[in-house]
């Protein structure tokens, strides 16, 4: 008997089960084989054991920790752990429109979904997934955005003992409500519902203890976050636009000179010609190529901007290389590619659904990369499209798979952004050979956080966008991204010096630190709100760079176990349901919990305290209450470390030369137990760890004595230098 999969049939409707690594069950409503999407990496399994009971009306099948009960008739499912019922299906719908309601039974809290501007908790909420270049639609993000930039279909549900994580595999618009009162797309109270507007009914049902648990099986299912070279993790700053040479040159020299650090410089469209992509424009950088070896001389990496816009000129042609109408997204009103407007007005949209298109596209990176280029930014591709009402392609236009068939945007449209990521990433890959690229998107589909990192798109100069971001983060990292950000300062109006201030601080924990601003708004380089905001964001600035190690070896995390670098603190204590609603505060790491600043004025803030013993990084106070009211003036972030644990520090840069760390500083947060820090080291910007040269360990301290647990030692560690005590 093939144990693969379980097979029910009923009318015309058909069951599929399907078992997968790390316990994951699929569950599929058709019969189709070979239709999940690029998102999903692993291939069923042949489970070992499983029992099967035939009841009247019902079967019932025991795999792993799970009893799944199956009706005959209905073909809904029960689920039940070694705790109890997990989901209890009230409605299956198959067809045009897919959907799949269960009745609420024991989730206290819900996350995940991608990228949301909204509180943590998504629990009393519904919520759709249609990519959208959200300011385009809106005057300012909000809540009332059920759609931002990605389509993740992915959450948690989280109770006192069990995390339970459910993938909709299904590209087309969705929605989601989770036990919300009736409404247009709201299911009802004491349901939680999924529907589609095509596709099929197919999800994967992953059941846990703790999301670390589930979020590591999920980064098997989907991918997880690339071990990133580890310069990206500097200051980025960017601006659209740094518009000639000699401003990319003098921010350069700027920042060298005020001795605040900083890795990574960007070029925001104003370096085309005419916007037309993969052109310089001669007038701005008639010396492009030199420009970037002076700037990376200074210790800077530079990011271009790629949109897939691509100009369609006077004569009707597209001046890139190799360019064929049929490698662009068609119309079928006139049976020609179809022509939006963007930037360079109007252009045509390259399909990157086509193998041919992909491999195409990427080789178009060749002159940057041989300039020194390793970051990529990938904007605007929801697809943003300023002809139409909806702001993006119309739904007619048509993708082409490599078997010829006709792809509709319904198909199509949330998965775009991913294919596009799929094209600039294994073009970067192949043409730096053994260098690592970098890849930055607004738009994603779920397993695009194996191709790139996501930043919020364009947020606001506002208090609230600054503290909106925590809760958006942390639910992207509960769906598979970790390296996530969002324009520091904000992009859109004008950040007082305190906002800034603030954001700065803010923004050197999150794990993608870019300083960016729209065209027209006030310049917000670090040096430009005066000596006392400049002396404290430096401040901030320098505390990142002296976390570098930390930070890095967090990522790597992120790469081996889907884990995020940025959680919510309920991480460290399921059991304590305050804290499944703090938007506020949040883990770096293992062994940080960051409580920033948010509202002006303030000087003081309150601060959760998960259980244990927790210690002031700056003052060394110590906390063991639930909660407190601590201090920070202008210049300070509380930040709070796990009482026990090991925090490496880097030694003072103003960028990271790549190769080798030298020194670290480990400062010891005393306290009862002996925690563990990870540390990785590896040359932070080839391939060469994939072939294991890389150093991994553990390291704590045990009677005042620097243990090491070695797991691997095929790279030069750092001279440990001192041990301070705190
Ligand atoms: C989009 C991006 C923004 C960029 C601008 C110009 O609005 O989201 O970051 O600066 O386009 O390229």
């Amino acid at each position: 008997m093939n144990l693969n999969r379980i097979e029910f049939r009923r009318g015309r409707r058909c069951l599929r089960l399907r078992f997968y690594p790390e316990g994951i069950l699929r569950v599929s409503y058709h019969d189709q084989e070979n239709v999940q999407t690029d998102a999903v990496l692993l291939e069923p399994i042949q489970p070992q054991t499983m029992e099967r009971k035939e009841l009247k009306l019902e079967e019932e099948i025991r795999w792993q920790d799970l009893r799944i009960v199956v009706n005959k008739k209905e073909l809904t499912l029960k689920i039940y752990d070694s705790f109890g019922l997990v989901q209890e299906d009230q409605e299956i719908r198959t067809g045009a429109k897919p959907g799949h309601s269960r009745k609420r039974n024991w989730e206290a809290g819900i996350y995940g979904l991608g990228e949301k501007y909204h509180w943590l908790n998504l629990m009393h909420h519904t919520m759709e997934n249609w990519n959208t270049d959200a300011l385009a639609r809106v005057p300012q993000h909000c809540t009332a955005l059920t759609s931002m930039h990605t389509a993740i279909n992915f959450y948690l549900g989280v109770s006192e003992e069990r995390c339970v994580g459910w993938y909709y595999d299904n590209p087309t618009h969705t929605r989601f409500s989770f036990d919300h009162g009736r409404g247009e797309m709201a299911a009802g109270e004491g349901e939680m519902s999924f529907s589609a507007d095509g596709g099929f009914l197919d999800y994967y049902l992953i059941v846990k203890h703790s999301p670390q648990e589930v979020l590591t099986a999920y980064g098997r299912l989907t991918g997880t976050s690339p071990l990133w070279p580890r310069k990206f993790l500097g200051l980025q700053q960017s601006r659209y636009s740094y518009r000639t040479q000699e401003e990319l040159l003098a921010v350069a020299k700027r920042f060298r000179k005020e001795e605040i650090p900083c890795d990574v410089l960007y070029l925001d469209i104003h370096y085309m010609d005419e916007y037309r992509v993969f052109s310089i424009d001669q007038k701005a950088f008639p010396n492009f190529v030199e420009t970037l070896q002076e700037v990376h001389a200074l210790g800077f990496t530079v990011i271009v901007i790629i949109d897939p816009g691509v100009k369609l000129e006077k004569d009707g042609q597209v001046a890139l290389p190799g360019a064929k109408p049929e490698y662009f997204i068609q119309d079928p009103k006139t049976g020609k590619p179809y022509v939006g407007v963007v930037w360079p007005e109007e252009s045509l949209f390259p399909d990157f659904l086509q193998k041919q298109v992909r491999e195409w596209w990427g080789n178009l990176h060749k002159a940057f990369v041989k300039a020194g280029i390793r970051g990529i930014w990938n904007d605007m591709n929801e697809i943003a499209d300023f002809s139409t009402k909806s702001k993006t392609v119309p739904t007619r236009v048509t993708h082409q798979d490599d078997e010829g068939k006709i792809v509709t945007q319904k198909e199509m449209h949330n998965q775009y952004a991913h294919y596009e990521a799929k094209a600039t990433q294994a073009g970067m890959r192949a043409l730096l050979k053994n260098q690592r690229p970098f890849v930055l998107s607004r738009a994603a589909f779920a397993g695009t956080q194996r191709l790139a990192a996501v930043w919020t798109g364009d947020n606001s100069s506002t208090w609230e966008h600054m503290e909106m971001s925590i809760p958006m983060f942390l639910n992207m990292g509960m769906s598979g991204f970790s390296m996530v950000g969002s324009d520091v300062g904000g992009y859109a109006g004008d950040p007082s010096a305190e906002m800034m201030i603030r954001w700065m601080q803010l923004g050197a924990f999150t794990p993608l630190f870019r300083n960016h601003a729209a065209i027209g708004t006030r310049h917000q380089e670090p040096w430009c709100f005066g000596d006392e905001a400049q002396a404290a964001m430096k401040k901030a600035v320098d505390m990142r760079y002296r976390l570098r190690s930390y930070l890095y070896s967090a990522l790597w995390q992120s790469h081996q176990e889907g884990i995020p670098i940025m959680r919510p603190i309920y991480f460290l204590d399921q059991t304590d349901v305050r804290l499944y609603d703090v938007n506020d505060q949040f883990l770096f790491g293992d062994h940080l919990m960051v409580c920033p600043i948010l509202r002006p004025g303030q000087r003081q803030r309150m601060v959760l305290f998960p259980k244990g013993e927790w210690v002031e990084f700056k003052t060394g106070k110590r906390f063991t209450e639930d909660v407190a009211i601590v201090e920070a003036a202008l210049d300070e972030i509380p930040i709070f470390v796990r009482a026990g644990a090991v925090i490496p520090l880097d030694m003072p840069s103003q960028f990271d030369p790549e190769g080798e760390i030298e020194e670290l500083e480990l400062i010891h947060f005393e306290g009862e137990e002996n925690l563990k820090t990870k540390l990785y080291f590896d040359d932070g910007q080839s391939f060469a760890f994939e072939s294991g040269a890389y150093r991994e360990s553990w390291i704590h301290v045990e009677d005042g004595i620097l243990r090491e647990e070695i797991l691997r030692d095929q790279y030069s560690a750092p001279v440990m230098k001192s041990i301070k005590k705190r």
